[in-house]
């Protein structure tokens, strides 16, 4: 299959190269490649991407408790990873502000929450500046496409892991907090969230991660429980 596909590729790029070709066959092939690619054709075969199909709009107390922290540490101008945007963003808005100027990357897995912060920088690029969005799974972090943070958030660690995650080989939630530890630089924070639903499986994943990495729990800000990556 992936053989195939890689060969009718080659095949339109080398047409494509060699001037052009209008024949019937290479327009069959390109409607089919185009198609594809905007998500017309019949879909292959294999698990679908887990998506969250809701519009997170109500800010928790993570985020507002994120927020009050940063300024009680007088932390500004610092990069953050934040696990789970909603659709309110307040995260990266409050971050993008004078006073703090911290830069946040955050991921979400909801369509309607990517097309909020689309219309919400480009009615405000000063925000984007300072904040950006990706559309994604962090199950399927790639640590190539990361660069090191000074403070990372899990508030949503064991939230939305299923049996959907597992069937395209998604992440476990302890090799993704393992992975964005290894990209916290020495002495910056690893965040989680005690009032989250799912606290209980994640207090599991966060015990064997003290083993696995060398962090301290420095204590906790309200909901949010902080730790501290080993200078
Ligand atoms: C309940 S909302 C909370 C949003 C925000 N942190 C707050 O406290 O208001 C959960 C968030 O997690 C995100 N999310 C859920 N599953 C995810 C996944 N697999 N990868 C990345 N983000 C995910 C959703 O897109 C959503 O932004």
């Amino acid at each position: 299959m992936f053989k195939d596909s890689l060969t009718r590729r080659r095949l339109l790029s080398h047409t494509l190269a060699s001037g052009g070709v209008a024949g019937a066959s290479y327009l069959g092939l390109t409607r089919e490649l185009s198609a594809q690619a905007s998500g017309t054709a019949a879909q292959a075969e294999g698990p679908k991407l887990k998506i969250y199909d809701d519009n997170w709009m109500r800010r928790e107390n993570c985020d507002i408790h994120l927020i009050e922290w940063l300024d009680q540490q007088r932390i500004t101008d610092a990069a953050i990873y934040h696990f789970g945007t909603g659709g309110h963003h307040h995260v990266g808005i409050e971050c993008a502000k004078p006073e703090r100027r911290s830069s946040v990357f955050g991921i979400t897995a909801s369509p309607q929450e990517y097309e909020n912060y689309v219309k919400l920088v480009t009615g405000r690029p000063e925000v984007l500046r300072y904040y950006n969005v990706v559309f994604g799974d962090i199950y399927l972090l790639n640590e190539k496409l990361l660069p090191t943070f000074d403070v990372v958030t899990l508030f949503h660690l064991c939230e939305f892991r299923g049996p959907q995650t597992d069937a395209y080989g998604g992440l476990t939630d302890l090799a993704v907090t393992n992975l964005l530890t290894d990209k916290t630089r020495p002495g910056g924070h690893i965040l989680f969230y005690t009032g989250s639903f799912a606290f209980e499986p994640a207090k599991v994943v966060i015990a064997q991660w003290e083993k696995q990495r060398r962090v301290e729990r420095v204590g906790e800000y309200k909901s949010v429980l902080v730790y501290r990556k080993a200078a």
